[in-house]
């Protein structure tokens, strides 16, 4: 059953009450109108599907109505219909943007079949422009939490890539740390939002399925290709183009995805001829490209080429602050997700998450959170209902000895000591206070111990420990 809106813009009353009378029949709402002034401001007032237009009209032209329409910023779907048509009338009207155009008399057949295909096309095209309005939404840099400063100082440096439009960015982190989650903002922030986004992941696909998906190939280019297929290079045109894990691209490929930054132009796999595309192209990796480079198994000037505005995501456990500001923007995310009301997070929970190492970073916060919610049922989250690698063994727990048991040959308990407040403070970034509360000790007690470091190797206790 077809509800949509249509519009006869008409003044030849047969054709109007034929045409009304058929629409009707066939479930469209359907309104008629004669004159150009009453069809203008009828369309401003009200949301019409399509819009059926003769170019002859007692007080103007189809054509004058189509630009006024465009003019407006109006992308109602137009289906001219004229008697007196010529070439130059058919493709100004396509020029102005009408989806067709239909000669009088024309089969009623035919004309159903362009009214279906119009509705169609304009459906697709509304669900396009709330789909990126929802991707732009989703993906905004408001949803990325970041208090610490060195977060700060990134989106700084983002907000000038964002307006300068660069052109290849790359993107460095730990993983978890939200690779994905700036490239789809960068994306969706700058100029080139209404075009693709589009994602491919180095590592997944075998070199050969990764150069045809990248670049495409033509038809006979190998055994399965039974016809000639874009890449996503082309699909993307003036978008964007996120190549996740560069690290584990084979090196050919490496070598022609060089080619292409540089030239901005690229071959169909099998192909002869030079395409030309604008996509931005964001890197990502977890891996160190630069020692990979040193290593040999990344290509220098590869690195070099991305490497022209490099952005780097420090990991969770250097960014205390965002512990704390991200586990309540997850506790309020799940409140909504899951429809509870957990009120926060208690003082001593909230302590161990902050003391955490975080090898999973973000992600791994965000699924200790969301583990929290299914299995803890207090009014605030608490430490039992973390993970025992969170939590860490209870130093009056009863099964200490087979966690730590003593080594056959026993141990130097001064050195155990001091690897440990070593080991603490690395964690915490030298933060006394923080290291001191990782091994149930006062900060004094941690000062005291440096100290004695201090007296009997004569150093600075940074460069001890
Ligand atoms: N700063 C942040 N604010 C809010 N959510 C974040 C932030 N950083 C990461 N996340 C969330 O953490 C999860 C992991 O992020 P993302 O997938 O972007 O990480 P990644 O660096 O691409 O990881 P990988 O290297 O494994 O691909 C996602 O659910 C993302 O929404
Ligand atoms: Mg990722």
């Amino acid at each position: 059953m077809s509800h949509e809106k249509i519009m006869i813009l008409e003044d030849d009353c047969l054709i109007q009450d034929w045409l009304e009378d058929r629409l009707a029949r066939e479930s469209y709402q359907v309104q008629a109108v004669s004159t150009g002034e009453e069809g203008l401001s009828r369309l401003s007032q009200d949301d019409f599907d399509l819009l059926l237009l003769d170019h002859r009209l007692p007080d103007t032209t189809g054509m004058q109505i189509l630009k006024t329409l465009r003019n407006e910023g109006n992308d109602i779907p137009v289906i001219f219909m004229t008697a007196y048509s010529t070439i130059e009338d058919a493709v100004m009207a396509m020029k102005c943007g009408a989806y067709t155009y239909l000669n009088k008399p024309f089969n009623i057949e035919e004309m159903l079949v362009n009214i279906d295909h119009a509705l169609e096309t304009t459906q697709l095209r509304r669900e396009v422009r709330l789909f990126r309005k929802n991707q732009r939404e989703m993906f905004g840099f408001d949803r990325i939490v970041g208090q610490d400063e060195k977060m700060f100082a990134l989106f700084e440096q983002v907000e000038k890539i964002v307006q300068h439009g660069a052109n290849t960015i790359l993107i460095q982190g730990e993983s978890g740390t939200g690779k994905d989650l700036f490239a789809k903002a960068i994306h969706y922030a700058g100029s080139r939002a209404d075009a693709p986004f589009m994602n491919i992941t180095c590592s997944a696909l075998a070199s050969s399925l990764l150069e045809s998906e990248l670049f495409g190939y033509e038809k006979g280019a190998f055994t399965d290709a039974k016809g000639q297929k874009k890449g996503l290079l082309e699909t993307a045109n003036g978008g964007t183009v996120l190549l996740d894990e560069i690290g584990e691209m084979p090196p050919i490929l490496q070598a022609k995805l060089l080619r292409f930054l540089e030239e901005k132009r690229f071959k169909r796999v099998g192909g002869a001829q030079d395409i030309q595309v604008d996509v931005q192209i964001i890197a990502a990796t977890h891996r160190n490209l630069e020692e990979m480079v040193r290593k040999e198994t990344f290509r220098q000037d590869l690195y070099y080429r991305l490497n022209v505005v490099p952005l780097n995501i420090p990991p969770l456990r250097e960014r205390s602050e965002d512990i704390r500001q991200l586990t309540l923007s997850f506790i309020d995310r799940f409140n909504h997700e899951l429809k509870r009301h957990v009120d926060g997070v208690t003082k001593e929970a909230l302590t161990l998450l902050c003391n955490y190492h975080w090898p999973g970073n973000v992600r791994e916060l965000k699924n200790v959170i969301e583990r929290a919610f299914i299995l803890g049922s207090h009014p605030k989250l608490q430490a039992n209902d973390f993970p025992i690698e969170i939590r860490g063994p209870s130093p009056t727990s009863s099964n200490l000895e087979s966690i730590y048991p003593l080594p056959a040959q026993g141990i130097d308990i001064a050195c155990l000591e001091n690897s440990l407040v070593h080991q603490a403070l690395e964690r915490t970034q030298g933060n006394q206070t923080r290291a001191a509360q990782l091994l149930g000790m006062t900060r004094d007690q941690i000062k005291y111990r440096l100290h004695k470091r201090k007296k009997k190797h004569n150093q600075e206790p940074k460069e001890i420990l």
